[in-house]
């Protein structure tokens, strides 16, 4: 397995929508699999395909993170969300593109969602909590959209500068070091 270098915001693959996978092969369950350890290492909850230049319709995530909750590594391919609750909750949303920068995004609060796992088997599964808000999010990132693309114009324009700067930053680092 390896760890897989992470796309950071403002980049033009995070803007993409991505390709349905044709079929779960050995190349596509070895990109779940380095994908889920690149999760783990950020560390996050989430990570989807454009995050890590893949312009497919695949999504790792596990949100089970509390200390006597068991690991849960989910993977889910070309998903479909076939119903969202009414009900809405807010979460303070972060994303390993945007590290650092945490702003409170309004989604529903529970979704249903059809999607194949990473044997190739169909899935319908519901969410709901931070699974569910975890989900859309990355669901987003498959039609190119960022959590940012939630919150108004003036709000994301100032959190993109604020990336521009820190990838501007991460540069010099590198130079100097
Ligand atoms: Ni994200």
């Amino acid at each position: 397995m390896s760890i897989l270098p992470i796309l950071l915001h403002p980049d033009a693959h995070l803007k993409k929508v991505c390709a349905p996978i044709a079929s779960v092969d050995a190349e596509v369950k070895a990109l779940a699999a380095n994908m889920l350890a690149t999760m783990y290492d950020a560390p996050g909850v989430g990570l989807a395909g454009p995050q890590v230049g893949i312009l497919k319709r695949i999504l790792v995530m596990d949100c089970s993170g509390r200390e006597e909750e068991e690991p849960n590594p989910t993977v889910i391919i070309n998903p479909q969300i076939v119903w969202s609750s009414e009900e809405e909750s807010v979460y303070n949303e972060g994303c390993l593109s945007l590290p650092e920068l945490y702003e409170d995004v309004i989604r529903p609060a529970e979704v249903r969602v059809q999607f194949l796992d990473q044997t190739g088997a169909e899935r319908e599964k519901h969410y709901k909590g931070l699974w569910a808000t975890c989900v859309q999010h990355e669901i987003d990132h498959l039609d190119g959209v960022l959590f940012i693309d939630h919150l108004s114009r003036m709000k994301r324009s100032m959190l993109t500068k604020k990336m521009i700067k820190y990838k501007k930053d991460l540069l010099k680092e590198e130079d100097d070091g």
